[in-house]
């Protein structure tokens, strides 16, 4: 029999984490031809957090999990589901959701990597509304952690002032409040695929011993073309969850934008008419944190109590693949 009462998907806590080291734009400048105001004025940039040696992805994604799953007052043995979105695995196999499935002890979870890059946060949150809303699961975690420094060249000035390291995360339930995932939008074009790429460590290109020569276990990226495409994409999915959730432009509380580049989240802010002071931006501090990004700020704003109830929230994302995406919340 059809289920009319259908479960709505809440995100009802979150958590992040970022590592204790600082990488500011004064130290790059000691490592590439590079500047201060160089990466100030063109990306908004002043320092980012940089993973440990010997911590790793599954490491940080860990931490923020803990928080969110004591946020959400969720044991981690009620979970059904861990997913996990990331372009930097601890290995490509097996998945980081399955370490930190074992390290929880979420004995009744399943478990999964998503890659979607940048647009990893907004891929697993849509999934895990559908698993929700069509009552298949009751409990999921959301994970997104990056350790990018692990494929940065910080011999390219090109990309190594962008990224930082960092983990996000959120336990989406059918039960108790928070934050209702009203709509969600997310969309790819693979024609652009090559624009930001990792080209070798993949069955495409095994890693050897000229792969590595070659630098092509790094992160290779055309910054302008991304650029373009980036508000535009943004823009698009932006606009169909508003609609569709039937929220004016000017009834979005909140506009929580991947972390990319203070100009492209100037340019998307300009567009919808929402003022920089309705804007949550954490790039000054941590760059881009790539999959991660829109969590810790989603946690941040969550934690400084910046929302309140009724509050529209606005997320949105684009990244490699190309992927893009955009969710509207609504503070229950
Ligand atoms: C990467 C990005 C910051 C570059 O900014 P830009 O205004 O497009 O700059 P350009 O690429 O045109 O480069 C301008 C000049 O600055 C130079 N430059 C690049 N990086 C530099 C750096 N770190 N310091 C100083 N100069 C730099 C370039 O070499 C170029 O010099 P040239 O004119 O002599 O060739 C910008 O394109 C961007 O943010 N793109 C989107 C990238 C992104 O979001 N990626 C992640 C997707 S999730």
């Amino acid at each position: 029999m059809q289920n009319f009462n259908r479960p709505t998907a809440k995100i009802i806590g979150t958590g992040s984490y970022v590592p204790e080291r600082v990488l500011t734009n004064q130290d790059l400048e000691k490592m590439v031809e590079t500047n201060d105001e160089w990466i100030v004025s063109r990306t908004g940039m002043k320092e980012r957090r940089i993973a440990r040696p010997d911590e790793f992805t599954s490491d940080m994604g860990l931490e923020a999990a803990k928080k969110a799953l004591e946020a959400s007052k969720i044991p981690a043995d009620s979970l059904d589901l861990i997913l996990f979105a990331t372009l930097t695995p601890d290995y490509v196999f097996p998945s980081t959701a399955c370490l930190i499935q074992n390290q929880l002890g979420a004995t009744k979870a399943a478990a999964v990597d998503v890659q979607a890059a940048c647009t990893g946060y907004l891929y697993v949150l849509g999934m895990a509304k559908a698993f929700i809303e069509s009552g298949i699961y009751k409990n999921i975690l959301v994970v997104a952690a990056e350790k990018l420094s692990s494929i940065v060249n910080y011999q390219d000035r090109n990309t190594c002032v962008l990224f930082g390291d960092g983990a996000s995360a959120a336990v989406i339930s059918s039960e108790g409040h928070g934050l209702a995932i009203r709509e969600i939008s997310l969309g790819s074009d693979g024609e652009l695929a090559k624009l930001l790429i990792l080209p070798a460590g993949g069955s495409r290109q095994p890693a050897t011993r000229e792969t590595v020569d070659c630098g092509l276990h790094y992160l290779q990226m055309e910054g302008k073309e991304v650029f373009k495409h980036a508000v535009r994409r943004m823009e698009s999915a932006s606009k169909e969850v508003i609609d569709r959730a039937g929220v004016k432009e000017n009834e979005i509380s909140w506009l929580i934008p991947h972390q990319a580049n203070m100009r492209i989240i100037e340019a998307l802010a300009k567009r919808f008419e929402i003022p920089m002071e309705k804007v949550f931006v954490t790039i000054h501090k941590y760059g881009n944190t790539s999959a991660s990004s829109i969590g810790i700020a989603l946690d941040e704003m969550l934690r400084q109590n910046n929302a309140k109830k009724g509050d529209n929230i606005l997320l949105t994302a684009f990244g490699a693949g190309l992927t893009w995406g955009a969710s509207l919340l609504t503070h229950e």
